[in-house]
């Protein structure tokens, strides 16, 4: 855990302003600040920045909140990373507390675990360009048999242990690491009870992993025969964790908005990024992990799986296409015949080759289509009639006409029916939806009003009055700490004053912080997903130009509990009531 001074001092230092600058440009508007949006795309600026109380609100996709949800948006990081970034930009090192992995463990300085694998990885690399005659055969194992440039063996800052018990240690040593930390970095091994050590990593060549904020953070190291463990993997360290880091995300970060090109081995992805494709990452010598699944949903849209062409290979396709379509991803597999794994493939055939693999990789909609196959059997007419209007239904929803066509030509063949009868369904189906779309549409303009369709509070539709008045006073409390710790000391409001769900944690929210001296919430992103965060931003940005003083916060409290008085009398029945058919409507429409 990291502690709260910590992460106050973190806030402290960091200015909204020069944080979102480094992004965004943003002009004065009054005594905020106003720039594009950089989480939708807009043409005029509703991104404004408050320096007065360091936060963000976006008038128009409704993202918010304070420096480290500016950081978690803008930077994919989760909370503990994003407090990092923060932490390295503004120069502070951060001592974890009490992690609860370590709790019986010293505790280590991250930053000079950074330190050491930096110097770690400073030495590999240099020794493989040493003149040392084992390292000439390492460097000619990169070049010749692996068939990697020198700018790609820089690039990804490869290096070489040397074949020796303790070379490496000793250097270490010299730059004034511990033993201990060597051990705890997964760098050396303990040799005998007396404490000596000597290298984990010998003869190998060595491939560094970096994590996206640029920091060397493990090692996997490769024997250069057919000896075992072919691959030899740090294991986790206090700055490591395997199951949710990816190889060269620090590189693909870059490029990889659309799709990204999973694979399984250090050298495919290597060969990749050589051969020009930057948007590929591999797993850490383990199937991938949900966490790493979650990860990669925050840098991309597609994952295009690319793993070995053995039977091994074929079924952790399998196990990955599930968990990464589990966290809302689209997936694809690729095959590459002719060939052991990419990496080969590309040897073998050339990038050319590759990346016509990797346009044809069976598309979403061949996905789909086998998808339904698998489920009927189309010898038997009814079946063939079902599974068709399935097809039919799945191909209405393309948008291309010409993408349509390409598909209505591929069914048509599959199911031997006429293209201009498969074409002529599908068009009557896509009427039928645009029909559909409007009369929606229509309602959902009429709804939005009253607060219908709220994703992030689903609460505020069975009580709208309620909640507008609970946003009324928690904007107020969110806003001024005066407010807060008059309504706490004093017990003006107590958690059954509210109703809808979020507000509710809000408020208990607010309770406890006021509880442990919390003024500045640290902890918000850590408490509510980064939805929730913007919602709150909201209420505060609402109350932000009304007027603030003690009146108006008793009688925006007041309200509120004539509201919920009112709400559980019954009077708003009726709007219930309401509520209920607009719901099942809906479901009726599905
Ligand atoms: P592969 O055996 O396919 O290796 O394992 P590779 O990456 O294609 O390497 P080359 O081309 O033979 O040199 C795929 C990945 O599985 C992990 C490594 O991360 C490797 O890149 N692995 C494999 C291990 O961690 N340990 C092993 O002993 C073998
Ligand atoms: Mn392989």
């Amino acid at each position: 855990m990291i502690s709260r001074e910590t992460i106050e001092e973190i806030l402290m230092r960091t200015d909204i302003q020069s944080l979102v600058g480094q992004y965004v440009t943003l002009k004065r508007a009054g005594s905020n600040l106003r720039g594009l949006c950089p989480f939708h795309s807009e043409k005029s600026p509703s991104f404004t920045v408050y320096p007065a109380d360091n936060s963000f609100y976006c008038f128009g996709c409704g993202v918010g909140g304070d420096q480290i949800s500016f950081a978690m948006r803008m930077e994919h990081l989760d909370y503990p990373d994003a407090i990092e970034f923060l932490a390295k930009r503004a120069g502070i090192t951060i001592v974890e507390t009490d992690n609860k992995r370590y709790s019986n463990e010293p505790k280590y300085d991250k930053a000079r675990f950074y330190q050491m694998n930096v110097d770690a990885a400073r030495f590999f690399n240099n020794y493989l360009f040493s003149s040392d005659p084992e390292a000439r055969a390492a460097l000619s194992y990169f070049t010749e048999k692996r068939q990697l440039t020198i700018a790609t063996i820089k690039h990804f800052g490869l290096g070489f242990a040397p074949n020796s018990f303790d070379t490496f240690t000793r250097h270490m040593l010299a730059k004034g690491y511990t033993r201990d930390e060597l051990v705890a970095a997964y760098l050396c091994r303990k040799h005998d009870e007396k404490g000596h050590v000597y290298d984990a990593f010998r003869n190998r060549v060595m491939f560094p992993v970096i994590d996206v904020a640029g920091n060397v953070i493990a090692f996997g190291g490769r024997v250069m025969d057919d000896s075992k463990p072919k691959y030899l993997n740090s294991s986790d360290t206090p700055v490591f964790k395997k199951s949710r880091n990816l190889f060269a995300l620090n590189f693909a970060k870059q490029t990889c908005q659309d799709e990204i090109v999973l694979c399984e081995g250090y050298m495919d992805v290597i060969a990749m990024h050589a051969a020009g494709i930057t948007n590929s990452v591999a797993t850490l010598g383990t199937a991938i992990t949900s966490e790493q699944a979650r990860v990669l949903s925050r840098y991309t849209k597609r994952v295009i799986i690319s793993y070995d062409a053995d039977e091994a290979g074929r079924k952790a396709a399998q196990r990955a296409l599930g968990l990464l379509e589990e966290v809302g991803l689209e997936v694809s597999v690729l095959s590459v015949p002719g060939a052991k794994d990419p990496d080969e493939y590309i040897k073998t055939f050339g990038v050319e080759k590759f990346k016509e693999v990797i346009s044809g990789a069976k598309s979403k909609f061949d996905y789909k289509l086998d998808g339904v196959l698998g489920r009927y059997d189309i010898s038997l007419p009814q079946d063939r009639i079902d599974a068709l209007g399935e097809v039919e239904k799945m191909i209405s929803q393309v948008y291309s006409a010409a993408e349509r066509d390409v598909y209505i030509r591929e069914v048509a063949a599959k199911f031997s029916v006429d293209f201009s009868s498969i074409r002529s369904d599908v068009d009557r189906i896509r009427e039928k939806n645009a029909q559909k779309y409007k009369r929606d549409e229509s309602k959902r303009v009429k709804e939005s009003t009253v607060g219908y369709f709220d994703t992030v509070n689903p609460d505020y539709i069975k009580a709208p009055a309620v909640a507008k008045n609970e946003e009324n006073v928690l904007g107020l409390l969110l806003l001024y700490p005066d407010h807060r710790k008059r309504v706490f000391t004093e017990g003006l409001l107590d958690a059954d004053c509210f109703v809808t769900g979020l507000n509710k944690r809000v408020f208990e929210f607010l309770a406890s912080a006021f509880a442990s001296g919390d003024d500045h919430l640290v902890s918000i992103n850590e408490v509510f997903t980064q939805d929730e965060v913007g919602r709150i931003m909201k209420m505060k940005t609402a109350r932000l130009e009304l007027s603030n003083d003690a009146d108006s916060l008793m009688v925006s409290i007041s309200s509120l509990k004539r509201s919920v008085e009112n709400h559980s009398s019954g009077q708003t029945k009726t709007m219930d009531e309401l509520a209920r058919i607009i719901q099942r409507k809906q479901q009726e429409n599905k």
